[in-house]
């Protein structure tokens, strides 16, 4: 069984930052590999819109540009959603652009995550939060990876294809990040897409670290879903892997950046 019915498409196009919110704990670098925020946005802003379905948790992108870029570097998410990323660009000084088939807002571009109309080389950081599965319905597009389910060798084929592109417009010493979960069918069992696109990526750059992220998903606030999972003995999915790769500098075993401090970056 899926962990819950197949949710709407995203929300009718355009942020809405009018929601009332209580107000989030202060944001700080996350420091195991273990991270957990109570929402889905800092401050009293938004970054990317509450109401689109699949969004990044924006504290996820936030840690992850401040460890590994600094104010004024090039940052790209070719799969940019709701635009989480840009705007967590936008508030940290970084420069940011963001691609998607189906352009959500008029600062994402439409793109081919597959294709990315960018020089080799751009980008310090590519954030990239991918479909993992065909259970939501991001938009029409016929060449949407989201209609590949995760038990379809194609989806891995495809998501291949994105990695590479996402490698080539690295800079050296740049990183890579992948923000994805591995999804479960009662009926097919356990699809392990973490690990399948983890190992694609270790084969093109030099692997940094896995990190869990907690989910806060609504489905895990629902006491019938856990009936479901402790009856029928399955688990509900609890976290996000994010995994972090960086490109060669060139000279071999002595990739760039490790030293450099994260203070000096924000
Ligand atoms: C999980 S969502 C991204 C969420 C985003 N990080 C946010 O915070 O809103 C995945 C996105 O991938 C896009 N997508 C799917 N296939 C694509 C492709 N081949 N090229 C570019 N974008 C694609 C979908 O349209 C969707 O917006």
């Amino acid at each position: 069984m899926r962990e819950g019915p197949k949710p709407p498409r995203p929300a009718p196009r355009g942020p809405d930052r009018k929601v009332q919110r209580p107000q989030n704990p202060p944001l700080r670098i996350q420091t195991t590999t273990l991270w957990e925020y109570p929402s889905q946005h800092y401050g009293n802003a938004i970054q990317g819109d509450a109401r689109y379905v699949g969004a990044t948790p924006s504290y996820v992108i936030w840690n992850v540009i401040q460890r590994y870029t600094q104010k004024g570097d090039r940052v790209i998410d070719p799969m940019c959603g709701s635009g989480t990323t840009l705007d967590v660009a936008k508030d940290t000084g970084r420069v940011a652009r963001g691609f998607d088939l189906s352009p959500y807002r008029p600062d994402i571009e439409r793109a081919d995550a597959r294709e990315l109309p960018i020089e080799s080389g751009a980008a310090q950081l590519v954030f990239v939060d991918p479909p993992y599965g065909d259970h939501i319905d991001y938009s029409n597009e016929p060449d949407c990876i989201g209609k590949l389910s995760a038990y379809d060798p194609r989806y891995y084929e495809q998501m291949g294809k994105v990695l590479k592109e996402c490698a080539r417009v690295l800079a050296p010493g740049g990183v890579l990040a992948v923000y994805v979960c591995d999804f479960f069918e009662k009926k097919k069992g356990f699809a392990p897409v973490g690990l399948q696109l983890f190992a694609t990526m270790a084969s093109l750059l030099e692997p940094i670290d896995v990190v869990s992220v907690v989910r806060h998903h609504k489905t895990l606030q629902m006491g019938n879903y856990h009936r479901a999972a402790e009856e029928q003995n399955f688990f509900l999915r609890g976290f996000n892997y994010l995994f972090l790769a960086r490109k060669p500098e060139g000279r071999r075993g002595e990739p760039a950046g490790r030293g450099r401090s994260a203070a000096r970056r924000r």
